[in-house]
């Protein structure tokens, strides 16, 4: 979603701007635009529709100078995709100009209000009241911008992170933030801001997380100065982010969708890292240890999320029922939030987000904190808002991720979630020795046997190419096999954009199964457990009604071989395990149809990173 980059310092900003977009492009975007004060005071604001190559071509022959600037990539919310409605926005007389994050609910009110005063839009966005409002108050009363900014921030409702220039102080930066994160970068004698940390980690290390209600006065040659919505002081807390470039660029690899599936047995380890002991095959999670009361003696998990993490949730369920005997629910973060869920003390809500950031899920943990719920945050983004709000969590640690769909996060999150089951069981005394011993050997094993199903890779590409020609997809599995057909039919429709449902497989009967006929690939999750037979018996049924069955099956079935039209073998693992390589070869295969469709597989349409709005 929406980007935020700036920088004021000694070095030309207009550069610096444009790589931060670039590096912020993986979040999703419609249109991007700049603004810099030159020499002369200059305020320029340079915006196009389309990519951040678009901006760099209009402003090809433009005035770019100045070592001040702020720049911006859309993702529209209000007012269509377009040059006029892109940031920044101007205020009235183009003195003022901002780039905004998140929506400004009451943002039509403000405008009317602004109207009857006689001031002109130029846009449709929620995001230009802002501007227009501060310099409003700041003209009328005659005020340094930061107070007027102060007053008008008391006036929003809604969520904002914000940057602002006044070509009449090209020495500063006004920033703040609501629920929408920004990160300052502090370099040697000059800042750096960005909406995470990725346009400012090949400058700087040193960076700090503006804090909810916060303002920064990003001043050249003078400390960073932040003060809260009461012009109270606060002092900086500066911290370092340990990510580096090489995390943040392909490597050799044809998208970072691809890097990021071949990144996933590495990723893994290090999630694993420290956490899992192979010495004695032991699980320990700090959040086990040092609130080991309140998790072990859980009424209930709900586990809140959204998209991708939502899937991993629904993986997380079966795997803490199984092992600890415990209750768990899962709900989309969009719908609890607002349906006034039965949530107290003695529950934990587990808050799973990649990003760390969506603003549903953050707004479900509020929302269960403040009913008094203990939260548990699985996150992948350090330092991000939910892993600021809960009260104790596990990070994912699979390094960040830039491909909007998501696959890296997916593994690392099932992965954290089942060492959370086994560090709770082992606790509650709901799992024997032998079958904890043997689950935590077998998560160990999973990186190699991820390498493993990563040979297929060429396979899977060759296949691909059979069934790019289809409008409709449908992804079977039971048990551990459900989730995994949710999350593979969720990667192809968001790339390919393809239509694609997944189902559990018995209730094909109940309404899916008159959509097959010879051109419909049905993807069938089918390893040997215990639900094996009743799979077969719903490939037969696909394949009396001609259905092509692509089919997951482990490694040496013949039975299914038979009857499928392809099969994938793959590596053995305990059933609840599965999820963890089942998935690789459809985040594979829906990567290798949206390649050979010719699409944007690292930034699909519509979609966005981090949703940081509802
Ligand atoms: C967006 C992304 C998905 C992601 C979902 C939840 O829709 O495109 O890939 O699964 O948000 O994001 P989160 O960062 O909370 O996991």
């Amino acid at each position: 979603m929406c980007g935020i980059v700036g920088y004021i310092g000694k070095q030309q900003a207009y550069p610096i701007l444009i790589k931060g977009l670039k590096r912020l492009e993986y979040r999703g975007y419609d249109s991007a635009g700049v603004a810099l004060i030159n020499d002369s005071s200059s305020l320029n604001v340079y915006k196009t529709k389309g990519r951040v190559k678009n901006l760099e071509e209009a402003c090809a022959e433009k005035d770019t100078s100045g070592s001040v600037g702020i720049a911006h990539t859309r993702w529209a919310t209000h007012g269509e995709p377009s040059a006029v409605n892109a940031h920044p926005h101007y205020s009235q007389s183009k003195n003022l100009a901002i780039i905004h994050n998140g929506i400004i609910e009451n943002y039509s009110d403000l405008k009317s209000r602004l109207q009857e005063k006689g001031i002109e839009f130029r846009s449709d966005t929620d995001t230009e009241v802002i501007v227009q409002f501060i310099e409003y108050v700041q003209t009328r009363k005659n005020l340094d911008l930061l107070t007027a900014v102060s007053i008008v921030l008391h006036e929003l409702i809604g969520a904002y992170a914000i940057a602002i220039l006044d070509r009449r102080h090209p020495d500063t930066i006004i920033a703040a933030r609501k629920q929408s994160p920004l990160v300052i970068g502090i370099g040697d004698d000059e800042f750096f801001l960005g909406s995470d940390a990725s346009p400012i980690v090949e400058y700087t290390n040193r960076v700090v997380y503006l804090e909810d209600g916060n303002i920064a006065v990003i001043k050249r040659g003078e400390d960073l100065k932040i003060v809260d919505i009461h012009n109270i002081e606060m002092s900086p807390e500066v911290k370092t982010v340990d990510f580096n470039l090489g995390q943040i660029e392909k490597g050799g690899y044809a998208h970072f969708m691809l890097k990021e599936i071949f990144e996933q047995p590495d990723c893994l380890s290090n999630c694993m890292r420290g956490r899992i002991n192979t010495e004695c095959d032991r699980v320990t999670l700090n959040a086990v240890i040092d609130f080991k009361d309140r998790l072990v003696n859980a009424k209930r998990f709900i586990i809140v999320g959204c998209g991708t993490s939502w899937h991993a949730g629904l993986i997380g369920k079966q795997v803490i029922e199984t092992l600890c005997r415990i209750p768990v629910e899962v709900e989309y973060a969009s719908e609890f939030r607002y349906r006034n869920p039965v949530v107290g003390e003695g529950d934990v809500v587990i808050a799973l987000s990649q990003s760390g950031e969506t603003a549903d899920t953050l707004a479900a943990v509020e929302l269960a904190k403040s009913k008094g719920a203990f939260i548990y945050g699985i996150c992948n983004a350090i330092g991000a808002s939910i892993p600021r709000v809960t009260h104790t969590g596990s990070y994912i640690h699979v390094g960040p991720e830039i491909g909007v769909a998501s696959t890296k996060a997916f593994t690392g999150q099932v992965t954290v979630l089942t060492m959370l089951a086994l560090a709770v069981a082992k606790e509650r005394k709901t799992i024997t020795d032998e079958e904890y011993i043997s689950i935590v050997k077998e998560l160990n094993a999973i990186p190699d046997k991820m390498r493993e199903v990563l040979k297929l890779n060429d396979t899977i590409a060759n296949l691909s190419r059979l069934f790019t020609y289809a409008h409709n997809f449908l992804y079977l599995g039971r048990g551990f096999g459900y989730p995994v057909a949710l999350e593979g039919a969720l990667k192809l429709k968001e790339i390919s954009y393809i239509h694609a449902e997944g189902y559990p497989a018995a209730e094909m009967k109940h309404g899916p199964i008159a959509l097959i006929d010879s051109d419909m690939p049905v993807v069938v999750i089918a390893p040997r457990n215990a639900m094996y037979e009743k799979v077969l018996s719903n490939i037969q049924e696909v394949k009396a009604r001609h259905g092509r069955v692509i089919a997951l099956v482990s490694k040496g079935d013949e039975s299914i071989r038979k009857c499928a039209d392809v099969v994938i073998e793959l590596p053995d693992t305990l059933e609840c395990l599965e999820p963890l390589i089942y998935t690789i070869p459809l985040q594979m295969l829906a990567y290798h149809v949206a390649v050979c469709k010719g699409k944007d597989v690292d930034q699909p349409r519509n979609l966005a990173k981090s949703v940081t709005v509802e």
